[in-house]
């Protein structure tokens, strides 16, 4: 077990003296490291078994020190900046050689992102440094959205846990690629479609593959939950397995009392829905579930990264 607590002068230390702390954010707890360090930034790879293709993203307080990491920043950066910053947004941007190339996984761009919860805010203002920080699981796995999730599978490697309570959006954010003159998406997550398309209208959203350069960590094939998943006709899905250990994970709708149930929010709210996706996934990892059915969500708001995230734990 990991020491767990809310010290904020002890994670700044260790983090200063090439430590890995998680950390939590509105989003998903991160694995953090001073991003500066590549000693410290390899530690957060062993300990998640994470490839080294895969590249992480860099967290900061604010703007201010953009400049120092980052170059080529275009006009629509600050228009999202205003708009959605702190918050579930990371940007891709063309990196400057302050940043090593171990975070970036050798691509001349980096991932940077404003966390909007105020432990961590207080953490990045106390330290004054970018924090590489990819979410706190094993690689593969479902993302963690309390420290007791990270304790749970990371505890014995990590050297502290700063407990913020619960992820509030639950869904990691959304990933924007403005190193193109037309931005596109590349992560569908905890800043909707439609929010973004509102302010700089219509924007591509790229296909998740691990064919994609541009995002190599996008395994179709992630998020894994541990357990068989099947995405459909849940009705018809519940007929052909009416069997011991099937669960059921649905949005709104109560479908059986014979199986277990997971409805996601009762009034049919997906900020709701998204909040919970994970925290289920992870609660159905166990030996007597054999089989989960989960309901296709309505593809929009944060439907579309939940539908997203249930296919790619699916494919598994
Ligand atoms: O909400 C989040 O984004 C959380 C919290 C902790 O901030 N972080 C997170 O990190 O989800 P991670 O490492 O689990 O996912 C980051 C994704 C990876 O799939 C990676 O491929 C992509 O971001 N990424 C990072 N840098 C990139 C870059 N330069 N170009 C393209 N994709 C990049
Ligand atoms: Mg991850």
């Amino acid at each position: 077990m990991a020491k767990i607590g809310t010290d904020l002068g002890l994670a700044e230390k260790l983090l200063k003296t090439g430590k890995q702390v998680a950390i939590p954010t509105e989003t998903v707890y991160g694995l953090a490291a001073n991003a500066l360090d590549a000693t410290a930034v390899a530690g957060i790879f062993e300990i998640k078994q994470r490839p080294h293709f895969d590249p992480l993203i860099v967290h900061l307080h604010n703007k201010d020190q953009l400049q120092r990491y980052c170059k080529n920043i275009p006009e629509i950066f600050e228009q999202l900046y205003q708009a959605f910053c702190p918050g579930p947004i990371t940007f891709i941007l063309p990196k400057k050689d302050s940043i090593p190339d171990l975070v970036t996984s050798g691509q001349p761009t980096v991932g940077v992102r404003f966390p909007r919860h105020p432990l961590t805010r207080s953490l990045l203002l106390k330290l004054q440094l970018p924090l590489a920080a990819p979410s706190a699981n094993p690689f593969g796995y479902v993302s963690p959205t309390t420290a007791h999730h990270v304790d749970e599978q990371l505890g014995e490697k990590v050297s502290y846990i700063l407990d913020g309570g619960s992820s509030a959006v639950g869904l990691e954010s959304t990933i924007i690629d403005l190193t193109q003159p037309q931005p596109k998406i590349l992560r569908l997550g905890g800043l909707s479609l439609e929010e973004i398309e509102k302010l700089i209208g219509k924007v591509e959203v790229t296909a998740h593959s691990s064919s994609n350069p541009k995002a190599p960590g996008m395994l179709s094939a992630h998020y894994s939950p541990g357990r068989k998943l099947l995405i459909g006709d849940v009705e018809k899905l519940i007929s052909e397995n009416r069997k011991a250990g099937t669960a059921v994970i649905s949005f709104s709708k109560q479908y059986s009392t014979e199986v277990e149930n997971h409805i996601l929010s009762t009034k049919g709210d997906l900020t709701e829905a998204a909040s919970k996706l994970f925290k289920v996934l992870r609660l159905l990892d166990r030996d007597d579930v054999k089989l989960i059915i989960a309901e296709r969500f309505p593809d929009e708001g944060l439907g579309r990264a939940i539908n997203d995230r249930l296919a790619r734990a699916a494919a598994t």
